[in-house]
């Protein structure tokens, strides 16, 4: 009797134990680990709104991160090709589009940079590679504005030297200096 309702107690807790540590793994796998304050844009541009809720492809606005070293950041005719001409109800449209007559573009804040002495491209690693953007930048359309954030697997000194080697390391990628350091 004793025996029964101490081994009921025991599994009790340890189920407890199990949904904790299993609940605590997926809310930090999902959570969206930040680094630095967030920027402050010229206006607020949601990610969440324009891929999760309009279902754009990362692509369609940083077509060069499969093409090129650069992701670069679209142009603002890009954003006017379904903008300009639509009616300008939302307040936050009509900022932006206030600033794109009184000053012809929209001066983003830069949130991801690594030194200019450092070698980085884009193609090798989406294409050659094929990681994906969030391995990288974090589950950016969960984003309203892009922060500085990692996805989360390895965090340790985001963005320095050993944030690159530990990954390279990892998938066998080449670590020599001159690989990063041209
Ligand atoms: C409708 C166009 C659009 C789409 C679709 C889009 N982005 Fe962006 N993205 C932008 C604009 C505009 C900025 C600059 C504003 C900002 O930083 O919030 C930006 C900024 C970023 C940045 C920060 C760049 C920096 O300054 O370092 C990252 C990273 C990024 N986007 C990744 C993504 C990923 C990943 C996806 C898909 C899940 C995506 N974007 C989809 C337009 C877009
Ligand atoms: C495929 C069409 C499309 C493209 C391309 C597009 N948008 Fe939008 N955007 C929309 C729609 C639809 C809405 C929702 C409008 C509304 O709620 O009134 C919206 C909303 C917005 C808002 C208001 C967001 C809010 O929180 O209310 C801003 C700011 C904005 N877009 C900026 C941009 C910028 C900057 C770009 C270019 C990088 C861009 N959009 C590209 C369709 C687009
Ligand atoms: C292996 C990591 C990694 C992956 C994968 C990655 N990025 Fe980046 N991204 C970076 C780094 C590092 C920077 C800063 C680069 C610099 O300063 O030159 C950056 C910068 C950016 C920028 C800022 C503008 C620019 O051109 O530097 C945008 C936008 C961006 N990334 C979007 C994307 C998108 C979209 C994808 C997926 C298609 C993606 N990134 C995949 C690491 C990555
Ligand atoms: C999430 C993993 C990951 C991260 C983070 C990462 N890389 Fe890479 N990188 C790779 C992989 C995998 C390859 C090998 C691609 C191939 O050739 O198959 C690679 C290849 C490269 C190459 C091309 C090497 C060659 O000669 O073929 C350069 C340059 C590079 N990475 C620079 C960087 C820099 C700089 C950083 C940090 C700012 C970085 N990487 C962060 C995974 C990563
Ligand atoms: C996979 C890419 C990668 C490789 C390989 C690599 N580095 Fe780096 N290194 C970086 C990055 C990224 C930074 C910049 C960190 C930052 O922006 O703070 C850096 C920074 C440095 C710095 C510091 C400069 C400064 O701005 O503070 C030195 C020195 C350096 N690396 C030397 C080396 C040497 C020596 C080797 C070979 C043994 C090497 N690196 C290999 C990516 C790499």
């Amino acid at each position: 009797m004793e025996n029964k309702k101490l081994s009921l107690i025991f599994a009790v807790v340890t189920l407890g134990w199990i949904g904790t540590v299993i609940a605590l793994a997926i809310g930090s796998h999902f959570a969206i680990h930040r680094f630095d304050t967030p920027p402050v844009q010229p206006v607020e541009f949601s990610h969440t709104l324009h891929v999760n809720d309009l279902n754009l492809e990362c692509l369609f606005c940083h077509e060069m991160a499969e093409k090129s070293i650069h992701a670069t950041i679209p142009e603002a005719s890009v954003c006017l090709s379904c903008h300009e001409g639509a009616d300008i109800e939302n307040p936050k449209v009509k900022e932006m589009m206030t600033i794109l007559q009184n000053e012809g573009e929209l001066k983003w804040d830069r949130v991801f940079k690594v030194k200019d002495h450092v070698y980085f491209s884009h193609r090798v690693h989406t294409v050659v590679a094929k990681l994906a953007c969030q391995e990288c930048h974090g589950s950016v359309e969960n984003m309203t504005v892009a922060v500085k954030a990692s996805g989360g697997s390895s965090d340790r000194g985001f963005l320095e030297m050993g944030w690159c080697l530990t990954c390279h390391k990892r998938h066998g990628a080449p670590h020599e200096c001159i690989t990063c350091h041209k």
